[in-house]
């Protein structure tokens, strides 16, 4: 029997019962909706501090513990033994698939890689400088002018279709934004190649000479990818929620997902934190930084570090600190200035009565910057990076959204303090 929680207005006597919702694991739930029914009351949770938006099977944090399950595995173990497009295979069909499936599902993705060529040409509207993100969001919205056959939402067969695409076009899209704002002609997919790996070609390579893929840096990205694919509600997840919950075309979501995800108090961190490394320069100007963050009319933060959920190690910036390691020095680069600053930097802050009292620890963009550099990836396209890969878990909880019957449109209420009602006033006696 579910826990009942009585609520009682001290005034008037009324009272309701809240009944608590028990997940497979992690805490109970109150379901409030009789609140306003039977007290004509709402409740108040600015940022989502306390508040749980939706029912979900894909993702599970558990932020004391630093526990990350994407379908019940341990994010560490897909780390290690799976790859990316398993993963995402995974998180938007709910079980580990079969070599068959895998197979099918690798071959779809593969033989989707293309866009329409009148899409490129949306790249020439665009200036030289224009933020890769900015781009990225605005082709993605505009695929649903082009797909057709995938944007009916009610249709199973349209939302796979769509799922299957936008996982597959999205390197081509990001890549086009790339050659694009380096005056370079576009490279087409390769359809011998696995995921990462032609999507370092589509970046890398030129038409006038040969590109050797680096083996080191498709493994590299196959792994930030798998780290990066989903994170339960998170900003970006629940702005595809809701954005989508409207009955909008998934495109539409995905695109309003990107754009979320853009700022730097989500997936724009990666950007932040090489900024932030290189403008603090040195170890030996650690403190004077640490100093600037701790000084709140400063307003400095110290990006990479600190989330919402985990008030513990982020699971994902253990095995990415790990990864540094090997990127390096496989790589040859293990002098790398701005690794040893950031291992400092993380070093000292981690005994800082400051981050201490807080909970605050490295989250999975603190060291994921170092890695996208070392393999030659630009610093403006590290968010993109992020949103290639979260578009796994963007497709799996819209797809879980839209397939639920009992779908509604996701539409909050608030506390109002502006002003009570007041009668017009002519402009001449204002
Ligand atoms: N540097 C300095 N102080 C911090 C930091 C930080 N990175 N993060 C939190 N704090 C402090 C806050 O100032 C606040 O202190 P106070 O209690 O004295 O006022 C306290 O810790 C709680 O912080 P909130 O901002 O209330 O925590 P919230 O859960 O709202 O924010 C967030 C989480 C946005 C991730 C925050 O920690 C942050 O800005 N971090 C830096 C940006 C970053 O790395 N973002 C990536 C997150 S992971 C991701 O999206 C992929």
């Amino acid at each position: 029997m579910n826990t009942k929680y009585e609520i009682k207005n001290g005034l008037t006597g009324k009272s309701t019962q809240l009944e608590a919702m028990s997940g497979t694991i992690g805490p109970d739930v109150l379901n409030i909706a009789p609140l306003l029914k039977d007290l004509g009351v709402f409740t108040f949770d600015p940022g989502f501090m306390a508040t749980a938006s939706t029912e979900s099977k894909i993702t599970y944090i558990d932020g004391d513990a630093g526990v990350l399950l994407y379908r019940g595995y341990p994010v560490e173990q897909l780390a290690e033994k799976s790859c990316f497009l398993e993963v995402a295979n995974l998180l938007i069909y709910g079980s580990l698939p079969s070599k068959a499936q895998l197979d099918a599902f690798q071959n779809s993705i593969t033989r989707h890689t293309m866009v329409n060529q009148q899409l490129l040409r949306f790249f020439q509207g665009f200036h030289h400088d224009a933020h890769p993100m900015a781009m990225v969001s605005a082709v993605v919205a505009s695929m649903a002018a082009f797909y057709h056959d995938s944007t009916d939402i009610n249709d199973p067969r349209h939302r796979e279709i769509f799922a299957h695409r936008i996982i597959a076009k999205l390197p081509t899209i990001a890549a086009a934004a790339y050659k694009h704002s380096l005056g370079q002609p576009f490279i087409y997919p390769r359809n011998d190649l696995r995921y990462c790996a032609n999507m370092l070609n589509m970046f890398f390579a030129v038409p006038c000479e040969a590109y050797a893929i680096d083996p080191v840096a498709a493994e590299a990205l196959d792994l930030l990818f798998i780290l990066h694919a989903d994170h339960e509600q998170n900003a970006s997840t629940s702005t595809v929620r809701l954005a989508g919950s409207t009955g909008a075309n998934p495109y539409a979501a995905i695109s309003a997902g990107v754009s979320a995800l853009w700022g730097p108090a989500h997936g724009g961190a990666n950007e932040a934190v090489l900024d932030m490394l290189e403008g603090i320069g040195s170890t030996a100007n650690i403190d004077d930084f640490l100093a600037r963050v701790k000084d709140k009319r400063d307003n400095v933060r110290l990006m990479g570090f600190g989330h919402r959920v985990y008030k513990n190690f982020d699971p994902r910036a253990k095995i990415i600190r790990g990864m540094c390691y090997r990127v390096l020095e496989k790589l040859g680069r293990t002098d790398s200035p701005l690794f040893e600053l950031s291992l400092r930097l993380e070093e000292i802050a981690l005994k800082d009565e400051y981050f201490v009292s807080r909970k605050l620890y490295p989250n999975v963009d603190f060291y994921s910057g170092i890695i996208y550099s070392a393999i030659g990836i630009p610093r403006s396209m590290f968010t993109v990076m992020f949103a290639i890969a979260r578009t796994a878990g963007w497709v799996a909880h819209w797809q879980e959204m839209v397939s639920d019957p009992h779908m509604r449109i996701g539409r909050p209420r608030q506390l109002y303090t502006g002003p009570k009602k007041q009668d017009y006033v002519p402009i001449e006696r204002r």
